[in-house]
């Protein structure tokens, strides 16, 4: 039997929870599975979620959902009444879905050429230039005064070391950092767009394709060490990457390791200076930053929920979720889930075993996870050790209006000058 419940997805988008989602969760998981007025469910606890992750009846390809179906009819049908009136209409862009929205056996020849890129040994190589960029960005503030955490140092940050990564040259990162957030809010599948933004959300992304198009051309003819170019050469057993799938995995790994980092890091920094004890034991302690950041993964992750699409009917949890439904799974629920973790609702900066979703569960778990983790150990370690005296300007900061990807916009912090 389908469980009927006052349990409402709207209210996740609602800005006035956005500082603090956490109790807003804690009611949805009295009911794990909870059928919405669209007809889409909403999973909140630990199992469920975890469950629902590794069922292969899952789809990450949106295009099978019957919501996703019922909008490109109606596109159709738009575009066929304005031919039909006489109208110019532009052909639509033939895009191929980046491979977090795709399923086997598809996604896993995309994820394995990649993921035989990004190699330990690159990510280990890029510790230098992160421990170099941080350094850089912080120095900028020896002074003192006021720093805005956001623009002046988590969110240039993943930008600069994925390009770097990829093999952008440095004259050219400006132009991602302007392209990341519009193209960022295309994952928060809660988010209503105006046709404005719809629009710079498109022109973003033309204008990424088309870069990223004249740039494979350039490695083509002079390969350099870095992903894009491996990633080109690689060829795996079930065939190699098309130069489309090339510019829509370049356009992914700029997004996924965007607005995700930005908010781990920025979150981090929040969280220890809202504990004066928090922020001296990672003083005291530096390897205490390891288990920290698991913990904030845990505790105040990034993502906080990811859609699927049912391939078939699923029972779970005493519901049977219809074929064709969109499934909501809210990750940052279920790592807060009292069954799974014992104090839950605290932040235990040593927590040990900590299997939080942070970073997702079974096979689209996040490719950039060690990036990230090296990212962030870096940073959030270099903010508590250099900032004398650091104080949070305004809590709550604000956040920005993206519920999926969470994490405030500015955070303004006042300190002394730089140990
Ligand atoms: C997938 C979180 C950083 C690239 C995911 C997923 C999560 C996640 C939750 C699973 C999505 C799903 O199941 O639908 C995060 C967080 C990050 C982070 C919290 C930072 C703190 C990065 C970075 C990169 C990256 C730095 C790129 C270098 C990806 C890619 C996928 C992914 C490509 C898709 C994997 C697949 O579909 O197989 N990430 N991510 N992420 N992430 Fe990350």
């Amino acid at each position: 039997m389908t469980q009927k419940s006052k349990i409402d997805f709207k209210q996740i988008l609602d800005h006035s929870h956005i500082a603090n989602p956490y109790p807003l969760y804690a009611q949805f998981r009295e009911t794990p599975v909870a059928l919405q007025e669209d007809g889409s469910y909403l999973v909140s606890t630990y199992n469920e979620v975890v469950s629902l992750l590794h069922d292969p009846r899952i789809s990450s390809d949106m295009r099978k959902s019957d919501a996703q179906k019922r909008f490109m009819q109606q596109a159709k049908q738009k575009r066929e009444e304005m031919i039909a009136q006489g109208q110019q209409v532009e052909e639509p862009e033939e895009i191929v879905p980046a491979f977090i929205f795709q399923d086997p056996p598809n996604h896993d020849r995309l994820r394995r050429i990649v993921t035989s890129q990004l190699t330990p040994e690159r990510v280990e190589n890029m510790s230098s230039h992160i421990e170099q960029i941080v350094k850089e960005h912080l120095d900028k503030h020896a002074q003192g005064g006021q720093i805005d955490i956001v623009d002046d140092l988590a969110y240039p940050l993943p930008v600069t070391v994925i390009c770097q990564l990829l093999g952008v040259p440095r004259e050219d990162e400006a132009q991602f950092h302007a392209w990341a957030e519009p193209l960022a809010s295309v994952l928060d599948p809660g988010q209503v767009q105006t046709e404005e933004q719809q629009k710079q959300i498109m022109q973003a992304g033309r204008q990424m394709r088309e870069y990223m198009g004249q740039l494979l051309q350039k490695l083509k003819a002079q390969p350099g060490d870095n992903l894009l170019s491996g990633m080109m050469a690689a060829d795996d057993i079930d065939g190699a990457m098309s130069p489309r799938e090339l510019i829509s995995t370049a356009v992914l790994l700029l997004i996924a390791g965007h607005e995700t980092t930005v908010n781990l890091i920025t979150n981090g920094t929040l969280a220890m200076l809202r504990s004066p004890e928090l922020l001296e034991r990672l003083r005291q302690d530096p390897e205490l930053i390891i288990t920290y950041v698991e913990e904030l993964l845990r505790y105040d992750p990034p993502v906080h929920f990811r859609t699927r699409t049912a391939l078939a009917d699923i029972q779970i949890a005493g519901t049977t979720i219809p074929q064709g439904a969109t499934i909501i799974l809210v990750l940052a629920s279920g790592s807060h889930d009292g069954q799974r973790f014992e104090r839950s609702e605290e932040l235990i900066p040593d927590r040990q075993g900590n299997e939080h979703l942070g970073f997702g569960s079974g096979l689209h778990y996040c490719v950039g996870a060690p990036l990230a983790r090296v990212e962030a150990h870096i940073a959030l370690g270099e903010i508590s050790r250099r900032l004398i005296e650091p104080k949070l300007a305004l809590d709550p900061p604000p956040y920005r209006d993206n519920a999926a990807l969470r994490g405030p916009r500015h955070l303004p912090v006042n300190f002394k000058g730089l140990r």
